[in-house]
């Protein structure tokens, strides 16, 4: 029986099957990518250290994985984190398939890789929200944006050593969003362990899977090092003049 509030080193797959019908609150992940590597720019050396992590988690993953957080969500409530190839796949089983309700967020990135020969950067990434009629979303006006602009944090980065690690303010306003203090996310790739680490912060339970064994320390470690007292989320920046609000202030009455 598997425990609330652990990260465990296995396969996801073999780990979800472990997780009890409609137990989970929300899930929040970031699965491998389905990319090309090679080709462009940075990419065409494949000696680099990157470059070599981030063939580690270029293919995907098996759409088996999909069926079984259905089946252990109470209702669909999920943030996925893709690659632009994975938005069509996943709108078809969520959307096609499950009638689900959806929303594209978009992660700009400020310092993205420099590699464009014949294409665009790669400075956006994808958060496909999906939910079941009937899910509630919750946060406010500031945490309600459909894209979010910040940097690659490379001191994090470098600190958890991970080649993809998330922005924890992105994961946490998710969070904030879609779950209230006590509900239980669900990450089955965890890397270095940022779902879980929100989930901490923001007083929410969390189990996740990840199938390395050096990934799954380090987000063990990253988590023990988290206290629960978050009182307010931190401002994530959306380059919005303030006065672009003048109209809505009118309308409602209060300044700002
Ligand atoms: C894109 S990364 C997640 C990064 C994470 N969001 C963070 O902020 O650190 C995906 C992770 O899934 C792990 N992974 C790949 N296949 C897996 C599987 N079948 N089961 C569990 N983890 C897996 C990889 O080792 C990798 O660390």
């Amino acid at each position: 029986m598997l425990e609330l509030n652990r990260i465990y080193n296995m396969d996801c797959l073999e780990g979800l099957k472990q997780i009890p019908d409609n137990s989970i609150d929300l899930v929040v992940t970031d699965p491998p990518y389905e990319i090309q590597t090679s080709g462009a720019g940075i990419y065409k050396q494949p000696d680099k250290q990157y470059v070599k992590e981030l063939n580690l988690m270029k293919d995907g993953f098996s759409p088996e994985i999909l069926d079984e957080l259905c089946r252990v969500l109470k209702k669909i409530n999920i943030y996925l984190f893709c690659s632009q190839k994975q938005i069509i796949p996943l709108l078809d089983y969520f959307v096609k398939e499950k009638g689900c309700n959806w929303n594209l967020l978009t992660w700009h990135k400020t310092n993205p890789v420099p590699a464009c020969n014949n294409k665009y950067l790669t400075d956006t990434e994808f958060i496909l929200f999906f939910r079941e009629k009937g899910v509630k979303i919750y946060g406010e006006f500031k945490t309600k944006f459909t894209y979010y602009v910040t940097p690659l944090n490379q001191k994090d980065k470098k600190l958890y050593k991970h080649p993809t690690i998330k922005p924890l303010e992105i994961v946490e306003n998710l969070i904030v969003n879609s779950s209230r203090e006590g509900d239980t996310i669900l990450d089955p790739f965890v890397g270095s362990g940022t779902t879980a680490v929100a989930s901490k912060k923001l007083k929410r339970n969390y189990i996740g899977f990840e199938i390395s064994e050096e990934y799954c320390k380090i987000a063990e470690k990253r988590i023990s090092e988290t206290t629960s007292n978050q009182i307010e989320l931190p401002e994530i920046e959306h380059n919005v003049p303030q006065r672009q609000f003048d109209w809505l202030d009118e309308l409602l009455g209060e300044r700002r």
